[in-house]
């Protein structure tokens, strides 16, 4: 019997870990041949994730370029990915999310004949600009792509009022569930050793609540980060019992601000990107998550950790809805205020600190998998 092709493209950290669990599930049928396809968007950051996660990509196509602009990204991408489609020639490319890989991975995967998966598929804040360029590139991903898979019925519902077929959207969960549930799983032996921790460990003092930072946006870079290391700074000197930890994205435009202003303050520690096991222990070890991340936005209500999230709108409503997520945009008096209230108004912290799953329960890529299975046997 001859087997169906089946290409999975990937390129930035958080596609690389909302995508690890879809290829080992992928590998898993008999009746799929599976390649990988990294466009190395991201190099360092998303070498941690496939080391992590023990996949070896089929091709590498290593574009990073420091400080890379939009436009020669986007070409890169396309022109690249030609002879991969060429050579593997898949029925069915899987995408995912809303980055530049994404979106020229699928107008390549549709200029090659290819079906165009898209995995967390519908998600939208309705404003072009915010969050920029994702909004526009999720949006045109959904146009392209033949099959949905949306993450929750908030994101299916938006899919179906853009006029998708109902027959093409499977609502999955999101798979960042998947991979946290298998991360925790390691995590958690008893044990389970690894130095990054260990270091994380070392460094962090046991007495002390902590704030862990993340922050990377585009429409934040500038000003925006600019208020944020000031609230930082802020909450830092007023709270000397308090430990704040900043795992600084790698994009100059965020390394550099960061540094400058927030170097030399005793308790903030400033980390390089972390691998994803010990990412997940300092979610866990921490009190308060303060970050513009999408993916960190899905898995903090999983470990029951209260989020400011520094940006006004966000594509992500359920945990907001929920009361676990609190929008604060980038106002200096907003953040400090929060963060306060949270440090230190204990019916706040407990209110915000709900332990819940609304992005999933483990097992999206199983339903991605098996509506796949559907699709090809005309079921
Ligand atoms: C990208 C995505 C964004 C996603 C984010 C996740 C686009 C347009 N942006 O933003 O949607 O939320 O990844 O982190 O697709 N760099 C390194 N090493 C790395 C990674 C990045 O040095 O491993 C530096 C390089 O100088 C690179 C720059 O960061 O040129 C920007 O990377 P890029 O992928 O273009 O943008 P991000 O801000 O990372
Ligand atoms: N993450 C990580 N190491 C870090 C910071 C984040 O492994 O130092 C993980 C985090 O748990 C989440 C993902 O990276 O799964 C989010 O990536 P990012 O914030 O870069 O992108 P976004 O989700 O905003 O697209």
């Amino acid at each position: 019997m001859t087997k169906s092709r089946h290409l999975i493209v990937f390129g930035t950290r958080p596609e690389a870990i909302k995508m690890a669990p879809l290829v080992h599930h992928a590998l898993s049928q008999t009746n799929w041949e599976v390649k990988v396809c990294v466009t190395g968007q991201h190099r360092e950051m998303l070498d941690q994730v496939l080391d992590f996660f023990a996949i070896s990509p089929d091709f590498d196509l290593n574009l990073m370029r420091p400080n890379q602009n939009l436009y020669s990204l986007t070409a890169d991408i396309i022109t690249s990915l030609k002879p991969v489609l060429e050579d593997f020639n898949p029925d069915y490319v899987y995408v995912h999310g809303d980055t530049t890989t994404s979106t020229a991975a699928g107008i390549a995967a549709f200029y090659s004949g290819a079906k165009v998966c898209h995995v967390e598929a519908g998600l939208r804040t309705f404003n072009r600009q915010y969050p920029f360029p994702e909004e526009f590139n999720r949006t045109l991903t959904g146009k392209i792509a033949d099959y949905h898979f949306a993450p929750t019925p908030t994101s299916a519902a938006n899919l179906k009022r853009e006029n998708t077929a109902e027959s093409a959207i499977c609502i999955t969960g999101n798979t960042v569930i998947d991979a946290l549930f298998k991360g925790l799983e390691i995590v958690e032996q008893p044990n389970y050793s690894n130095p990054e921790i260990e270091q994380l460990k070392n460094l962090l003092d046991p007495q002390k609540r902590l704030i862990l930072i993340t922050g990377h946006r585009r429409e934040n870079h500038g000003d925006g980060l600019e208020a944020i290391c000031k609230s930082l700074s802020q909450i830092a000197l007023a709270n000397a019992d308090v430990e704040l930890i900043y795992p600084v994205h790698l994009n100059p435009n965020v390394k550099g601000p960061v540094n400058e202003y927030l170097q030399g303050i005793s308790n903030i520690h400033l980390v390089d990107p972390l691998a994803y096991p010990a990412f997940i222990w300092l979610m866990k070890r921490s009190h308060i998550i303060i970050t513009d991340s999408g993916g960190i936005q899905e898995e903090a209500p999983s470990l029951g950790k209260p989020v400011l999230v520094t940006r006004t709108t966000t594509e992500r409503p359920e945990a907001v809805e929920a009361g676990t997520v609190l929008l604060v945009g980038t106002d200096v008096k907003l953040i400090v205020a929060e963060t306060q209230k949270l440090l230190d108004d204990p019916q706040q912290y407990e209110k915000l600190s709900q332990l819940h799953n609304p992005y999933g329960d483990g097992k999206a890529c199983e339903r991605i998998v098996s509506f796949m299975n559907q699709i090809q046997h005309g079921t």
